[in-house]
């Protein structure tokens, strides 16, 4: 199937000091510490201390207001992810409200994924069917930080941007999903040593071996950086996964110093955020750092936890606070 398209509406206008700011901090420069000492300066000041900091309500997600939608902003701004709280939703309610959303946030292109339906959302559940089946995210077992579609990679023109995953129905007990904001893991490794973050911009950083991919798709071999910057806005992009089959690092031994540092960084950094998504919730976030713990699931399978999941090749438009100089 090809990208699914929603409904045509015009996309939010973009704010000045959205996009194209020149004044903004460059994550590939490494020659302007004044910069860089600024925007980290703001970043940390900005950035939300605790998960329920991220949470803001929403009447209606299909269709937020200017006003929610601006409540929104703030702590995307901050922390490149909301969670947003709405009703309690059934499967064809929940994926009306996501689609509307998303919409309102000008998402429109979304990942083409073999077990996407018509609007393009993937659900995420224990499942037996065989497209899925022994595939971790339909299963109950854990699944290790990464970001969505790390396995892809045809330059960051064509990255995973966005991403949305909402809470239809809870486990019964575990399923808890980590967070954590990568220009925060950018941050925490360049205070480490600036060359580590340095060694994961290299194009020839990351290789995905061919025929493998989370739900086993086969694809092509990938070789691309981890960190990069976004051309159309400056900002920084991040690919990652924690597994250990399928992927090869770079063999040296910067690559492997910072691939450590990056699992040490995502074990305990202070501004992790775990959460279990409730029904009605979900996170809107650029494609962060995320995981999910192994859950425990209810007897009967038509009441198991089930999360809707969207990922989209535009980016949210809403306005961002810049971390300039
Ligand atoms: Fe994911």
């Amino acid at each position: 199937m090809d990208a699914v398209r929603l409904e045509e509406r015009p996309a939010p206008a973009a704010l000045p000091g959205d996009f194209g700011v020149a004044r903004r901090f460059d994550p590939t420069r490494f020659d302007d510490d004044v910069a860089w000492r600024a925007w980290r300066a703001a970043k940390l000041a900005e950035h939300p201390r605790r998960a329920d900091e991220l949470i803001v309500p929403l009447a209606d997600p299909a269709r937020p207001t200017a006003r929610e939608l601006d409540a929104l902003a703030e702590v995307l701004g901050r922390a490149n992810m909301v969670i947003y709280r709405g009703p309690v939703l059934d499967e064809a309610g929940a994926r009306a409200a996501v689609s509307g959303l998303a919409r309102a946030c000008g998402l429109r292109r979304f990942e083409r994924h073999r077990s996407a339906g018509d609007d393009g959302l993937v659900a995420i559940r224990i499942t037996d069917a065989p497209r899925q089946a022994g595939f971790i995210p339909y299963s109950d077992r854990p699944l290790g930080w990464h970001t969505d579609g790390y396995y892809a990679w045809g330059g960051p023109e064509a990255a995973i941007q966005a991403m949305v995953l909402h809470c239809v129905r809870p486990a019964r007990s575990g399923g808890l999903n980590a967070l954590l904001d990568p220009e925060i893991a950018y941050l925490r490794l360049r205070d480490r040593d600036p060359a580590l973050v340095e060694a994961l911009m290299r194009p020839g950083a990351m290789l995905i071996p061919p025929c493998e991919e989370e739900d086993g798709t086969v694809r092509g071999e990938t070789i691309g950086p981890v960190f990069f910057r976004d051309p159309a806005t400056g900002r920084l992009g991040m690919r990652y996964t924690a597994r250990k089959r399928h992927i090869a690092w770079a063999e040296d031994a910067l690559t492997r110093t910072a691939v450590a540092a990056l699992v040490e960084i995502m074990t305990d950094d202070p501004v992790i955020f775990r959460l279990a998504l409730e029904p009605g919730m979900g996170l809107l976030a650029d494609n962060v750092l995320h995981d999910r713990s192994g859950f425990v699931d209810a007897d009967d399978p038509a009441e198991g936890r089930l999360l809707l999941r969207l990922r989209s090749y535009d980016r949210i438009a809403l306005p961002r606070p810049e971390f300039t100089a």
